[in-house]
């Protein structure tokens, strides 16, 4: 797929086939997260690929929408913020940044693939804590839902150009 043909396609999925995700595809993805850049090189992350039927308990309890467990595969990007680059002067910790760009790789590699994704931020991180047993160092960040879509497409617009480009001459 042409890459802006790739960036007018993607959105948030909110609705998914029980269809399986092909292994390469899977791993199509995850690697494209690996690849993708940190502050430092530091790579403090941890992507983990959680099979929606065995965890379907546990997932509803971290984030109640019903298409949430709709895909066959759900991943969750968990950050080490302590390993990651904190800006010397003023304290400013990029592991959030990191994440977004990790994920976003992710998300645009699965919408190549024809699968849906779609970003979730508002989950409750005391369950996610406990359905991965993570320990103190690990934070989860972002989830995403992995599967082919089942929805009505895309309903978002976006300001204007000149709302949101600002040239400084
Ligand atoms: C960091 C981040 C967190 C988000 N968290 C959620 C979420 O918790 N639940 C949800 O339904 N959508 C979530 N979204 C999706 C946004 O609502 C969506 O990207 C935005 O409305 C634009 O729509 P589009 O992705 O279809 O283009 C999140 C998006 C981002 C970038």
């Amino acid at each position: 797929m042409e890459f802006s043909e790739l960036i007018e396609k993607r959105y948030s999925v909110r609705g998914y086939k029980p269809d399986p995700v092909e292994k390469e595809k899977l791993d199509n993805i995850l690697e494209a997260g690996i690849s993708a850049p940190t502050g430092v090189n530091a790579q403090a992350f941890k992507i983990y690929v959680i099979n929606t039927k065995k965890h379907k308990e546990g997932l509803e309890k971290i984030y109640s929408q019903p298409w949430f467990v709709e895909a066959p595969v759900v991943l969750c990007l968990a950050m080490a913020p302590a390993k990651c680059w904190t800006r010397p002067w003023d304290g400013k910790n990029i592991s959030d940044i990191d994440a977004g760009i990790i994920m976003d790789h992710m998300i645009l590699a699965a919408c190549n693939q024809g699968l849906g994704t779609c970003f979730i931020g508002a989950f409750k991180k005391y369950a996610a804590v406990d359905l991965l047993d993570l320990d103190e160092e690990y934070e989860p960040v972002l989830f995403t839902p992995l599967g082919y879509p089942n929805d009505k497409g895309r309903n978002t617009t976006r300001k204007s150009f000149d709302e949101l480009v600002v040239y400084k001459d």
